[in-house]
């Protein structure tokens, strides 16, 4: 999170909403737009950590807005909105929220390998749930909010290079295949009202989701190095290279309907371990 400050850099471009902003990918999304003149709300559940995210930001220099809401909820990204509208016109939607649980669809377990584990349907739920629906509501409110106010936005949704199909993540890919079908979809809808419609797929990210795990497994860790190094540039993705794709994103006015990529060249369609 090395968003530096940079008051020459379009102070006054508007609001700003980043989902899953009091962490990871989100905040240091948010970090950056506060410093390239953005007026940010970082929105997710816990109030708490969005203060703390807050606060941390104001220490370096930079203004974030925290206002708690889940994206899952349609009451409360009804809230949300009310709350945002208080705050001005909406010029950037960054659809951020999202997680993933690992499972596969059906698996062979046990010493004697008789025993079959499936994929639980309340994992594939809350999958689907938070980045599949919570992108639905959210881009919705934010397409009717700027729709309202007559001043033509943009609205970045995070995807994932696994969107493609990825080992062991049949409801996270699907739901990240499902983000890029309504960027394109809300693009071709919103496109006449001046509204523009982008997604970032980032590759694997060295955030603190993959440093965690690695630190608790060092098996997954050898296994992501190994992973790491069939990468072309040999190199994760760090979340302020995602930052300024989703800045880049908002700022060029022929962007639609895409899907930036951005891995390093990303993986081989399948890596045997
Ligand atoms: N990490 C990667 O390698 C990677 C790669 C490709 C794409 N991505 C995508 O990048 C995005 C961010 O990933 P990350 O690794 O930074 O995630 P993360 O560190 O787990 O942060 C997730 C953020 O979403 C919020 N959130 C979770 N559930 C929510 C809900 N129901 N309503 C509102 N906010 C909610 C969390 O706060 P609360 O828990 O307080 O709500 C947190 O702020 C996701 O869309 C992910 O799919 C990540």
């Amino acid at each position: 999170m090395n968003a530096s400050v940079n008051p020459d850099s379009g102070a006054g471009r508007g609001l700003a909403l980043v989902t899953g902003g009091s962490r990871g990918l989100g905040l240091a999304i948010a970090r950056h737009l506060a410093g390239t003149g953005w007026d940010v709300v970082i929105a997710a559940r816990d109030q708490k950590a969005l203060e703390a995210a807050a606060d941390e930001a104001a220490a370096d220099g930079l203004r974030l807005h925290p206002a708690s809401a889940d994206v899952t909820s349609e009451a409360s990204v009804a809230g949300l909105f009310e709350e945002l509208a208080g705050r001005g016109p909406l010029r950037l939607c960054v659809n951020n929220a999202g997680r993933n649980f690992n499972h596969q669809l059906v698996r062979v377990a046990g010493a004697d390998r008789r025993e079959l584990r499936a994929h639980p349907t309340d994992a594939w739920e809350r999958v689907i749930g938070l980045c599949l629906t919570g992108v639905f509501l959210v881009g919705r409110h934010a397409a009717a909010a700027m729709l309202a106010a007559g001043t033509p936005g943009v609205i970045v949704n995070i995807s994932s290079t696994v969107r493609s199909g990825s080992y062991g993540q049949s409801a996270y890919a699907a739901a990240k295949a499902g983000v890029e079908s309504l960027t394109r979809t809300w693009a071709v809808e919103l496109g006449e009202y001046g509204i523009r419609v982008v997604a970032v797929a980032p590759g694997v990210l060295d955030g603190s989701t993959l440093r965690e795990r690695s630190a608790a497994n060092p098996r997954h860790a050898a296994y992501m190095e190994r992973l790491r190094r069939q990468v072309p540039l040999q190199r994760w993705c760090e979340e302020d290279d995602i930052a300024t794709a989703v800045a880049f994103a908002a700022d060029n006015p022929s962007l639609t309907g895409n899907v930036l990529e951005v891995d390093g060249g990303g993986l081989p369609k399948r890596v045997y371990d």
